[in-house]
């Protein structure tokens, strides 16, 4: 994985789960400044348009990532990382999936259903993207930028 590669993701991951979180607070936490508001924050809908415009970013970033880093790491022999990116992985399709469908669904207990998976797959994803570096460092695994060696087989997340 290139330096660009990884600035890139992070930096996308950021501003989607970023964007993502402000305006779940916005949309369940906070309540309306007067009874006849229909956001419950001023900054609402554009948080919203900052996280829909965002987030083909992230998609792009974890295609870049595709074959530089998702298909070695699912090869190589070691289980280094292997929970913790296949955390990132499972979440990602549905993550993506569920946030075009919110916007195509029209029946309203099909769009719960979509904000519904979209919530949890989006909360995993943070989960693991959090759990995915600070486990690799805790095992003391460098970064494929660096010249350490990836080849001892160590079990883990
Ligand atoms: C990374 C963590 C993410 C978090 C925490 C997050 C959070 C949210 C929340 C809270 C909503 C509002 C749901 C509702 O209407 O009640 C939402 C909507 C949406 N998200 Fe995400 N999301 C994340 C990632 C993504 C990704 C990766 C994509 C697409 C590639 C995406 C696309 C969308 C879209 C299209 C909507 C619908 C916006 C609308 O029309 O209201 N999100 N997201
Ligand atoms: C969408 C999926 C994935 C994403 C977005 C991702 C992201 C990343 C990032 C950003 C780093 C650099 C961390 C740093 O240097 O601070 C990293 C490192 C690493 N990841 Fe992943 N990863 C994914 C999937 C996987 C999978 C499936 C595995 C294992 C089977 C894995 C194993 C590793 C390992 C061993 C490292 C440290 C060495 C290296 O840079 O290759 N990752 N990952």
């Amino acid at each position: 994985m290139s330096r660009f590669e990884s600035v890139v993701t992070q930096l996308a991951s950021v501003l989607v789960g970023g964007t993502g979180i402000v305006y779940a607070v916005m949309r369940y936490v906070l309540e309306p400044a007067d009874e006849w508001s229909v956001v419950n924050h001023p900054w609402q809908p554009h948080v919203q348009h900052l996280h829909v415009l965002t987030a083909p970013l992230l998609v792009f970033a974890v295609g870049l990532m595709w074959t530089t880093h998702v298909r070695p790491s699912l090869r190589r022999a070691g289980r280094r990382g292997r929970a913790t990116g296949l955390g990132l992985l499972v979440s990602f399709v549905p993550m993506v999936v569920s946030g075009g469908l919110i916007q195509t669904a029209v029946d309203p207990t099909w769009r719960s259903v979509w904000i519904g998976l979209h919530l949890a797959s989006s909360a995993m994803w943070l989960l693991a993207w959090v759990a995915h570096p600070v486990w690799l460092r805790w095992l003391g695994v460098q970064s494929d930028r660096s010249s350490t060696s990836l080849s001892d087989p160590v079990s883990g997340p």
